[in-house]
């Protein structure tokens, strides 16, 4: 079990104190972690047989910074205010002794922050330093926006901080964010006056002339405005890193003052305070979160089961999807057999897999030798003659269900006993696709959005029958594979995530017809279409669908069901799929989390406008909000409170 967040001290006999910094799994900077941190600093520069110091963290990461849990648990920005800033300043930037941060693994955010508040810093091989903050909806707030730009230079600094990307231990030593030797020696080093110490707040030799640099940032900002115009936490960025231009780092930490100020700048601390403060932050802290949730599925992640390796994985047909699945598969290295009913199908196939590979070589994300090691790793097949030795299949043929139900009878015949039988329908009931064959527990639906080996989410179909192990095994592959796994009930009609998706597009409309349709009701889905009918028959399709959910009694939420089931386990499932296969934008949270920041009785107020303005034409009851939207809102219940699971 993990021990409590803190940070721990011990002096070498060299005289070297080193704080690590200690909160599992990644040293998440916890306010007792901070003071901690702080306190054994403090106690290092009193310590007269101390001559340097070291922080590092405890295991494989230094630090993954600042806790995010506080941004949940703590308004106002999780508590951080001007004191972390003071006493990074005071204990590990200007203090009597040097300081140097020995750093692995991650350093990102507040723990990059606090490696830059040190005199220097050593980093490992395969480390990755980073100020991802803006992912999170706020800005640096431990002094990043005014050490990184001294640091690396401007462009480099506000690159890093716009896109949130991490760069690697080599290019962080050739910018000059780090040093070369071992931590002890260089922390020695310096405290023998053999190497310099540097004070990354108050350095400005990477920095541009002054009007040289307020151009670079006024660039900065027309491409953050372009490439995300609803966002105001890149501009604050740009603010606080404005402000240490104009006035100094140490002015540029706080408050602006000077001619900025005037026009409204503000310094990292009045920035970090109004960025913490939107929507935004709350949203994508809510992502953050969510995304990490959708692994952890009760009563099988929590079972004490532990998920067994898949070395082999068959993919039936070579189609645009299968041709992906197999690239991702391939891409994380797992051995592939592609299996087609034909050898043109089969070249076909295996040369769209050679494709997908060929456009990431010339994107530059991997090499040629590495591409065709990825390409060597896909076999094709025209028979199921080597299919013992699948550890799992991966069925991606056309959507016809006779076709399915033979190929899975096959599959029965040639595959081990415990080999995991997966379609990737997307409409199909898996229970019918695995109705001729006796293995039920272990078909299980592992639906991929196209294109597959680029779309992050895999949504995870369990039947009644399909077995614990084999929904972790598959959750454990998604991880593998790099996807963000959505575990799901069966239904009939996944289309209609589809189509949903597609209308519900950008953002115009919050939600597609068949969403629209089941929160409303079907019975009055069939009412404003026979009122549609009638004014504009030339125009109108009539559909058998609503009128056979009616009969089946189906009527949306105030039943239970009507195109869609309450098939999720959580409410933050829905906004990780309405994000990561509707294209929902994540900085709104999803979906549901959209909708309760929003509020029920707002949301209710305007479908309402919109039923009187729509009444005269007959159509008003189509936007007529339904029983359950209605009583969320006058109780003052969240919508996400009604999104429960249906267990299986
Ligand atoms: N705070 C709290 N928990 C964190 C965390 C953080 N900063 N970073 C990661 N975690 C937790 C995750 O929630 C997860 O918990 P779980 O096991 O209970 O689900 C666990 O650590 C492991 O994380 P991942 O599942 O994401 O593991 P990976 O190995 O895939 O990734 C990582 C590790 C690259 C560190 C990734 O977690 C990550 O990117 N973390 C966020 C980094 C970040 O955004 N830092 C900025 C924080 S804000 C800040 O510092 C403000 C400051 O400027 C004032």
């Amino acid at each position: 079990m993990a021990g409590a967040p803190t940070a721990t001290y011990r002096v070498d006999p060299d005289g070297v104190a080193v704080i690590s910094l200690s909160n599992a799994p990644v040293n998440a900077l916890h306010p007792d972690v901070l003071r901690a941190l702080f306190s054994h600093a403090a106690a290092a520069h009193a310590d007269p047989s101390v001559r340097a110091i070291v922080v590092t963290g405890a295991g494989a990461n230094f630090s993954a910074g600042f806790d995010i849990n506080q941004f949940v648990s703590a308004s106002g920005g999780g508590g951080i205010d001007g004191s972390i800033n003071d006493a990074i300043c005071a204990a590990l930037e200007s203090g009597p002794k040097p300081t140097v941060a020995a750093v692995s693994g991650v350093a990102l955010g507040g723990g990059l922050e606090v490696a830059m508040g040190c005199n220097a810093r050593v980093v490992a091989e395969g480390a990755r330093m980073g100020l991802p903050e803006l992912q999170l909806g706020i800005i640096p707030g431990f002094g990043g926006t005014q050490r990184l730009p001294r640091l690396v230079g401007l462009q480099k600094a506000i690159e890093m901080m716009l896109t949130s990307a991490p760069i690697k231990a080599e290019a962080a030593k050739k910018l000059g964010l780090a040093d070369a030797l071992a931590a002890k020696q260089h922390a020695l080093d310096i405290a023998a006056g053999k190497a310099p110490r540097n004070f990354s707040l108050t350095r400005g030799d990477k920095l541009e002339p002054l009007g040289e640099a307020l151009a670079v940032v006024e660039f900065a900002r027309a491409q953050a405005a372009k490439r995300a115009r609803h966002l105001k936490h890149p501009q604050l960025c740009l603010d606080a890193i404005q402000a240490g231009i104009t006035d100094g780092g140490a002015a540029g930490l706080k408050k602006a003052r000077g001619l900025f100020a005037l026009l409204g700048g503000m310094g990292e601390g009045e920035c970090f305070a109004a960025a913490a403060a939107l929507d935004t932050h709350k949203a994508l802290v809510h992502i953050f979160f969510a995304q990490r949730s959708t692994k952890k599925v009760r009563g099988v992640t929590d079972a004490g089961l532990k998920p067994r390796p898949m070395r082999v994985v068959a993919v039936l047909g070579g189609g645009l999807m299968g041709s992906g699945i197999a690239t991702a598969l391939a891409l994380a290295g797992v051995d592939v057999i592609l299996k087609e009913v034909n050898q043109q199908f089969l070249d076909g196939g295996m040369g769209r897999v050679k494709a997908n590979l060929a456009s990431r070589v010339k994107k530059g994300k991997m090499a040629q030798a590495a591409a065709d090691a990825t390409l060597a790793r896909v076999k094709g097949s025209l028979d199921y003659a080597s299919f013992g030795s699948c550890d799992m299949v991966i069925e991606a043929v056309i959507e016809d269900i006779p076709l399915k139900q033979r190929i899975f009878a096959d599959l029965e015949a040639a595959c081990r006993p415990d080999a995991i039988l997966a379609t990737n329908t997307s409409t199909i009931d898996i229970d019918l696709v695995g109705a001729k064959t006796r293995a039920q527990d272990r078909i299980v639906g592992a639906h991929f959005f196209s294109p597959a080996h680029i779309m992050p989410l895999l949504e995870i179909v369990r039947t009644k029958s399909t077995s614990k192990q084999v929904v972790l095994d598959t959750l454990a592959l998604a991880g593998a594979i790099k996807k963000t796994p959505v575990v799901v009930g069966n239904c009939t009609g996944f289309a209609v995530n589809r189509v949903d998706a597609v209308i519900a597009g950008e953002f115009g409309m919050p939600m597609g017809p068949f969403r629209l349709n089941d929160l409303v009701g079907s019975d009055i889905g069939l009412h404003v279409g026979r009122n549609f009918v009638e004014s504009f028959s030339e125009r109108v399709y009539v559909s058998h669908l609503i009128p056979s959910l009616n009969d089946a009694k189906r009527l949306g939420e105030k039943t239970g069901a009507g195109f869609y089931k309450g098939i999720v386990e959580k409410p933050a499932d829905l906004d990780v799929a309405s994000v990561m296969a509707m294209g929902f934008p994540p900085f709104r949270g999803g979906l549901i989390f959209w909708a309760d920041l929003v509020g029920a009785p707002r949301i209710v107020a305007a479908l309402d406008a919109l039923s009187d303005k729509f009444a005269p034409a007959g159509a008003g009851g189509f936007f007529k909000p339904c029983d359950y939207l209605r009583s969320a809102a006058a109780a003052g219940r969240k919508l996400s409170a009604g999104v429960v699971a249906s267990r299986m």
